[in-house]
């Protein structure tokens, strides 16, 4: 077993201990898409397995070979074919399906609106239009900043219809994050909005930008949404409304042909730096494997409504509300704003009105359901569900049950999915008419996908055992590199266990997992420096550099601590500079300097000022120790530390601060 941080020790055993199966019902079995075992095999030649799926997209000219992996790990999926996904999305559904529901919009005020495929087909033509008319052309990036509004998708596939790259920002990330992302992306235009609804409340989104475009030399333009009506500043030749835009646009706009390896999209994601990484989609791939894990982990049919609860800032929302669900000809519901407007039972109210069949979350809000009590949920009839699911973070059987209980009402099979933005869809999860769940466990690859556990050394560990989880094959979706580093490409995800004189390429996800003689897999978070905080990555690196930013702080170090409800919660330790007081006014401040710097997604739990870091004699700090200290486990062994009296100072103040 390799080195893993000591937590998940502790989560094993409960994970081992957990007993409980649940097999779906022959009712469901025989109704279902795919419902036997044998679909594994066929995904043993992994290759011919995808190359058959990609029979479900549309395509203007088909591949020369399916996978081209002679300049490992740079993949090519479906080469030389051509393709515009808009057409898979929106025209290809228009004769038998135009006036079929793509969206129902619910905002969070109680304003909704009813989208068609042949509306959806006719506003992202007349974006395109209107975009094009501003200087975009095939290849160019386009930055989106918005609330969860009918435009936000609109603005993703207006941009794909001509072949440009989108690279959507999420609207809670900060003015200096989103210029950063600019920045990175060398974006020409930028699509936002007045004001977005979020509890209630008007969140500027407009003003974050115009702060961003103070700094961002390659925008040209500024498209503005009307959501809230609110005014906003818009500077003349540079800012227009999105509604004078698209106002006397034809609805129609021939698709542009792209190369199925063209970008599609790029959206940034924290690693080990502070530095976030532009993970780079492509498009012939990523739609195959998008339509493919949504219709068959869904089990979604032709007349069902599916609802993932994911923003759209978030590959969650990309591919599970935008392409899959759209490729499959889909109805889908979206939601503005936060589950407890006006009140607790928001989203069972929605289930209820829209009659949703397929519903898609995260952990963490099925835990904050959890706290708020069965009755919000029991307030309404859920009985149209038939698949639940969860993403983002491994979940706790407890909360597993209580879904399975009380959201389920125990018929519903419940689709753990373990994915990440760059492996672009679904790769360990159960397929609801075949597998057998065990709650808190993801349990196996899906067909078409190869996923090991390697110690430190890279060789596989028996079942049983736990280490690090790997994948041991391309698949479509796989991201293609970080935009403009593809150094740093190889390096994070295939420098670690590959060995490319023997031509094998592994790629490590960062996560640690065991498996259990089942062969099951049991997520159990982060092996690296990234947090998992309500399912959002955030870098421990981030907020420290962002706390250091602020003038009164010499040097800090953040761990992620376990959180009942969120996950991981932030934990700062902050050394002032020479005569700064540490007082609650400055915590206060700092804790807003995060926010301001990143966005409130990263603000800390709690800051501890110390005098000291632990550190190592080589000067490294503790995390570790750190990590042990906020979630109060006893302390081990520190006499390798070069201070260790600072521990217990530090333990103390913790303690007395929780
Ligand atoms: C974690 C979200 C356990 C994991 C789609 C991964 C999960 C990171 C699960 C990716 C799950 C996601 N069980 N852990 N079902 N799903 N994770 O890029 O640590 O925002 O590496 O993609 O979330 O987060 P990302």
């Amino acid at each position: 077993m390799p080195e893993l941080p000591e937590e998940h020790a502790v989560t094993i055993e409960a994970l081992m201990d957990e007993q409980r199966k649940f097999t779906p019902s022959e009712e469901f079995k025989s109704q279902a898409n795919i419902n036997s075992q044998s679909i594994y095999a066929e995904g043993d030649d992994y290759v011919s397995f995808w190359d058959g799926q990609a029979a479900n997209i549309s395509w203007r000219t088909p591949w020369t070979q399916t996978l081209d992996w002679s300049n490992a790990p740079f993949a090519k999926w479906f080469v030389d074919a051509k393709l515009n996904v808009t057409e898979s999305c929106l025209d290809r559904h228009l004769e038998k399906n135009g006036d079929k529901v793509a969206y129902y919009f619910e905002g969070e005020p109680g304003d909704s609106r009813v989208i068609t495929y042949s509306d959806l087909y006719k506003e992202v033509n007349q974006l395109a239009n209107g975009l094009e008319s501003l200087g975009i052309q095939k290849g160019d990036r386009i930055a989106i900043y918005m609330g969860m509004i009918p435009e936000l998708p609109i603005a993703l596939l207006a941009s794909a219809r001509l072949g440009a790259t989108h690279s959507v920002v999420f609207g809670g990330f900060s003015s200096d994050s989103l210029r950063d992302r600019i920045n990175d992306a060398e974006a020409k235009i930028l699509i936002t909005c007045d004001e977005s609804w979020r509890n209630g409340n008007r969140v500027a989104l407009k003003e974050y930008a115009d702060a961003a475009i103070e700094e961002t030399p390659t925008i040209t333009n500024v498209v503005v949404v009307a959501r809230t009506g609110a005014k906003v500043n818009m500077v003349d030749g540079r800012d227009i409304f999105y509604h004078d835009l698209v106002a006397d646009q034809s609805t129609e706009k021939a698709a542009t042909e792209t190369d199925s390896e063209d970008p599609l999209f790029i959206l940034y994601t924290s690693g080990t730096t502070a530095r976030p990484k532009g993970i780079q989609h492509a498009t012939g791939g990523y739609l195959v494997g998008a339509a493919y894990t949504h219709k068959n982990v869904f089990d979604v049919k032709e007349d069902d409504v599916y609802w993932c609860t994911a923003d759209i800032g978030w590959v969650t929302g990309h591919t599970y509300i935008v392409y899959g669900p759209l490729a499959n000809g889909c109805t889908s519901v979206i939601y503005e704003g936060v589950p407890n407007f006006p009140d607790k039972d928001r989203f069972w109210e929605i289930i209820a009105k829209y009659k949703v069949n397929q519903f898609y979350t995260a952990p963490t809000a099925i835990r904050t359901f959890m706290k708020w009590g069965t009755e919000y949920p029991a307030k309404h009839d859920l009985s149209s569900l038939k698949v639940i699911g969860t993403v983002g973070e491994p979940i706790n059987p407890e909360a597993w049950i209580w879904y399975n209980e009380n959201i389920g009402n125990g018929t519903c099979p419940i689709v753990d999915t373990w994915w990440q933005t760059e492996t672009g869809h679904i790769m360990i999860s159960p397929l609801p008419g075949v597998t057998t769940t065990k709650p808190g466990s993801a349990t196996v690859p899906l067909p078409g996908i190869g996923a090991d556990i390697v110690d430190d050394e890279g060789n596989s560990v028996p079942l049983g055992g736990g280490g690090y989880l790997v994948l041991t094959h391309p698949w479509p979706g796989m991201l293609r590199t970080i935009y403009r580093d593809p150094e740093r490409f190889k390096d994070v995800y295939w420098g670690r266990f590959s060995k490319p004189e023997e031509n094998k390429w592994v790629y490590f996800a960062g996560d640690g997992a065991k498996r259990d003689t089942d062969g099951y897999y049991w997520l159990l978070g982060r092996v690296d420096d990234v947090m998992n905080i309500s399912g959002h990555r955030i870098s421990t690196l981030e907020v420290e550099s962002a706390l250091v930013d602020h003038q009164s702080v010499a040097e800090a170090a953040v761990v992620g601590r376990a959180d009942a409800t969120t996950g991981q919660a932030i934990a700062a330790f902050v050394t002032l500079k020479g005569n700064v007081v540490g007082n609650d006014d400055l915590l206060a401040e700092l804790r807003e300097h995060v926010a301001t710097k990143i966005g409130k997604i990263a603000r800390p739990a709690s800051i501890v000022f110390t005098d000291e870091l632990p550190k190592t004699r080589s000067g490294k700090i503790m995390r570790r120790l750190l990590r042990d200290i906020s979630e109060q486990r006893k302390l081990g062994d520190v006499t390798t530390l070069a201070n260790a009296d600072v521990v217990r100072e530090i333990a103390d103040r913790a303690n007395s601060a929780a």
